[in-house]
This record gives C-alpha cells, structure tokens and sequence, in this order.
C-alpha cells in the first residue's frame, strides 16, 4: 500500500462497530423468520452499521440461499452479507483439484463446489450409480444427474458441505476414502502407509434450531459418526485427518472479520472519498496474513477476560493447523509488512480517538520504513448466535488485528436456561433486543 505523497492523508477514524447475526435460531426458525427478524436488520441499516449473516447452514449457492433469505425476512440480503458453512473454502479450490463433495441435494453441492473452481467434483451419488454394491442398503435410485467415476480416480480432499440425506451410503463412502490409498476409489491402504487424504467438516453443530420443538442432530453429528468408525479402523499413521471449518473455527471467524472490515470501509469511503484506508495499519490483513497468523492466534488470542470460557474440547486445544495450512497455501498477495502491529486489549478498549493521519509522514522523498500504528478501524464486532458451542465459544476466541469479538446468546433458539456451555457478553430474547443491547452498550 502507498500513502498520499505530497500531503498527509486523512485516514479513516477508527472505533467503528459491526454485527455479524446467526440464522437459524436467530433470524429464522424453520421457514418462520423471528418476529423481530427484519426489524433488527432494518435497525442496522438504519444506523449504518454493517452486518453479515454467519450460518452454518449452507448446501446451496450463497445467490440462491440470499434470494430465499430476502423472500422469507422480507428484507434485501446481498451475497456479499452471507457466509455459509463453505464460503471460506472457496480458496481450497487452488490447493485440491478433485473432491468429494458430501451432503445437502447432491447436484446443489455439486454446482456450488464448481463456482468456487474445484476442477473436478464427485458427490455420493456418482459412486452409488457407478457401483450400488457400495452401499448395499441404500433404497433410492441413484438420480440421473449422477457421473461415473471411473477406477483409479483419485480424491485429493472430501469436504462435508451440509447434512447427508443417506447417511450410510455418505459415512460408508469417507470411510471408504479415508483408509484408500492416498484417496484412490476402489483401493484400500497398506497398514501404516503414510499418505491420506483430509475430510474437511464445514459444520461441527451437533444440534440446531429447526421447526421441531426439540433441536434436531446437525450436520456436527455426522462428523462424530465418522469418527468414531474411523478409530475403528487401522488408519494410516498420524490417525483420520478430520478437520473442522465453519463456526467456531478461527478460519470462518477471520474470514467474516474481513468481510465486515471490508464492508465498512465501503461504507466510509462512499460517504468522504478523500480518506485513505491502510491495510496494515487499520487491521484488515490479508485472508492469507490472517490464516498463517491463525495457529497460533487460536491458542494466544486474549478475548475480554471477562466472558472467556475454559476451553476443554479437543478441537480447541488443537488449533486448526491444517485448515490453516491449507488456507495459507492459497495465497497470492504478500502478508502485510508488520503483523505484529495488533492493537493489545488494552489499546483495543481505549476511547475512540478521532485519528487523522497527521502521523503520516511526507513519503515524496523517503518511503515510509513502517506504517503509522493505529487502532483496527472496526473496534468490536457483535456476535449474535443461539448456539453456544458454535456462535459464542467462536466469538470469544476471536480478536484479531485489533478488533474485538463480543458474543451475545439469544432465548429464540438451540440454547436452553439454566447456563450456557459457554459465556456470552449478555443473554437476551431475541435477535432485536440483542441489537438494542449492543447499540445501548455504544453509547
Ligand atoms: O444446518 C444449520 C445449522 O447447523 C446451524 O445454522 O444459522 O444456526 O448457524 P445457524
Ligand atoms: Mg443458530
């Protein structure tokens, strides 16, 4: 990035704040939207505040799901709004060329994997029509949108994109892959090879808020099945590589971060075109400077002492190296010059100083050796989620580049009194009243 060179420019003040809004349980139940769905969003917009929608749901593309949204909230969304559960692998589609894509309307999932550009894309589907002994109990016909996927096609990567419809048909085929050889269909490892292949989970929820009165499994479910059969199985060495990516994960987390980093800066630049915005010096990082910061950022970050929970699942104590990893892979444009210039928490929460560039030096002669420090444009980002496990634990993990992650746990859906699994900033009624809460919190 260069700064203006005959004058100091005008950087953008920081101390903005955004939202990023849960949809099931929170905007919808079912079909239903919340009663008070289009009201908080028609509030946002009113007060120029950005917003996403941050799902775990997902198995169509992010146009088609944004044209169902809009219809069902009565309230415009925008593709740009969305991140389902396999938004951010759009980027995997440089490192695996051929893939398993599993779960939702097979043929949705199919398309969708394609418009992110994986070159070749297998679903369930083809492997049951190509060989219905795969899965001798399935009842349905294979559809005829199946392929045929000859022998000896090799699967570099299975991504689970929604729930499975059969699940002993999809269970029996990961399984299948993860102990081939390296993901040759048809073949089987020797014991203890040292090559297989990564099945990526797009969404860890055991449970969600559907039109049931009772939550109902979610797509998380699958991955316990998938791994408890595989620890029933000699696995090649270092065990199944079962990867989570969606809420909470850091990499969603990082990926909705810049999106509304993004959209604010959009929004500010509409309004005063004459202000600058530094990548580096008002927190927006590069996606690949955020996935190789991301490892070590999971076990480090400080979120507010205050509504910290003590981490104790496995997936939390490991950080997502491989996601991260393979994210990183992806990337094209360099990271930026000083990463460490993270506001610390306790500059995070200091007042909202109306910065403007006077820091900036006279770059004509003498390019600057590092950019002005100043605090993350976006301040605080607030989460509102239903689902403690995926929604707060995801927002309480995540503070980066210098903005803040606040969680906020609503009543309208998976969670139910007395205490949540997890600690929200403050537990409200709704997607409204969470709105009212954060904007009350602002003043
Ligand atoms: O399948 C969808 C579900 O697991 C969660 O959706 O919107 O609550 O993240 P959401
Ligand atoms: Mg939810």
């Amino acid at each position: 990035r260069t700064l203006a060179t005959s004058h100091p420019p005008r950087l953008f003040p920081p101390g903005h704040i955004a939202f990023a809004i849960d949809i099931d349980g929170v905007l919808l139940r079912g079909p239903e939207p919340h009663p008070s769905a289009k009201r908080a969003l028609a509030k946002l917009q009113e007060n120029d505040i950005p917003f996403i929608l941050l799902t775990n749901g997902g198995g169509i593309s992010e146009a088609a799901r944004c044209e169902d949204l809009s219809s069902k909230l009565d309230f415009p969304i925008a593709p740009s709004q969305l991140i389902q559960s396999h938004t951010p692998v759009k980027g995997f589609a440089e490192v695996y060329e051929t893939v398993l894509v599993v779960g939702g309307e097979g043929e949705n999932c199919r398309k969708v994997a394609e418009e992110y550009g994986f070159k070749n894309v297998f679903i369930p589907e083809d492997f049951y029509a190509t060989d219905p002994g795969i899965s001798p109990f399935s009842t349905s016909l294979p559809p005829e949108y199946a392929r045929n996927v000859p022998r000896g096609t090799k699967i570099d990567a299975i991504f689970v994109f929604n729930d499975p419809r059969d699940w002993a048909l999809n269970a029996q085929l990961v399984i299948d892959l993860i102990r081939s050889d390296n993901g040759v269909y048809g073949t089987l490892a020797e014991p203890q090879a040292k090559e297989h292949i990564p099945t990526y989970f797009t969404n860890t929820d055991l449970v969600w808020a559907s039109q049931y009165h009772i939550p109902r499994l979610g797509q998380g479910a699958f991955k316990f099945v998938v791994e408890a059969l595989a620890h029933r199985f000699p696995m090649p060495v270092g065990g199944p590589r079962l990867r989570p990516i969606g809420k909470p994960s850091s990499h969603t987390f990082r990926y909705a971060q810049k999106l509304l980093t993004e959209a604010l800066v959009a929004k500010l630049k509409e309004k005063s075109p004459e202000l600058e915005f530094n990548e580096v010096t008002h927190g927006l990082a590069s996606a690949d400077a955020l996935a190789d910061a991301a490892a070590a950022e999971v076990a480090t970050s400080p979120p507010p002492a205050d509504h910290i929970s003590e981490t104790t699942s496995e997936e939390e104590s490991s950080p997502n190296t491989e996601v991260e990893a393979a994210a990183a892979q992806v990337a094209t444009s360099p990271p930026p010059a000083d990463p460490t210039s993270e506001t610390t928490p306790e500059e995070e929460s200091s007042p909202n100083t109306e910065v403007e560039a006077a820091a900036a030096p006279d770059t004509a002669n003498h390019p600057p050796s590092k950019p002005p420090r100043q605090p993350a444009i976006l301040k605080r980002v607030y989460m509102i989620g239903d689902n403690p496990e995926s929604d707060v634990l995801g927002a309480n993990r995540a503070s980066y580049q210098g903005t803040s992650w606040w969680s906020l746990l609503v009543r309208s859906g998976v969670w139910r009194e007395p205490q949540p699994t997890r600690n929200p900033i403050a537990i409200v009624d709704d997607v409204l009243a969470a709105v009212d809460w954060a904007m009350e919190n602002e003043q």
